[in-house]
């Protein structure tokens, strides 16, 4: 059974292949080093059952921000102070062996139930992702991000669309 964790020393990280080579460095050099500083927190995928060290079918990294809200679609923005704290999808990958079986999706909601973890504990207006182009794009925006109306290629998923996508 296929099981998030934080990522830990028992996680094959070098073993670990997306194809894009910037997303496998993070994970191999950067994704604990960035949680021992408390810069971010990196979850895999994994099988529940598999032998150390884990093969990590996927990944997702969260970390904290800070939004200014009017940089936030108009009906967003309604009734929101000037600075708002939100969570920031910082890395999203999924093994080359697994793509196109809906890890991805997985991974997804697994990060929308992080989010409800810190919104229920502290706040949050939604989750926030920077995508590198069109395609990437395309692909948030069919779980319904939206994009930021001074930078497309900066996507926003809101609160309410999280806890309604979980009560689905
Ligand atoms: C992008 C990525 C995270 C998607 O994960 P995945 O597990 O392959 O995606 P899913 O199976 O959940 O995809 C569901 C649907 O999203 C779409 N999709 C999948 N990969 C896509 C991509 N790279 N771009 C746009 N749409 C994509 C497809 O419509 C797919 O449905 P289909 O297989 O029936 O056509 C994964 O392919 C990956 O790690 N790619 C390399 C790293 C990367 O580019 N990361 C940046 C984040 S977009």
């Amino acid at each position: 059974m296929h099981k998030v964790e934080l990522l830990a020393t028992d996680h094959d990280r070098d073993g670990f292949d997306c194809g894009s080579e910037p997303l496998n460095l993070y994970l191999k050099q950067t994704a604990r080093q960035h949680a021992e500083r408390g810069i971010s927190r990196t979850f895999v995928l994994v099988d529940e059952a598999a032998a150390t060290p884990k093969p990590i079918i996927g990944f997702f990294s969260l970390n904290i921000c800070q939004i200014k809200s009017e940089s936030l679609p108009p009906q967003e923005a309604r009734k929101l102070p000037r600075d708002a704290a939100g969570v920031r999808l910082g890395r999203l990958a999924v093994a080359k062996t697994y793509q196109r079986q809906g890890i991805g999706k997985t991974l997804l909601v697994a990060a929308m139930g992080k989010f409800m973890e810190i919104f229920n504990s502290a706040g949050g207006i939604g989750l926030f992702v920077d995508v590198k182009d069109q395609e990437a794009k395309r692909y948030y925006e069919q779980f319904d991000f939206i994009a930021m109306p001074s930078n497309e290629l900066e996507l926003f998923l809101p609160v309410k669309t999280i806890q309604q996508a979980l009560k689905a």
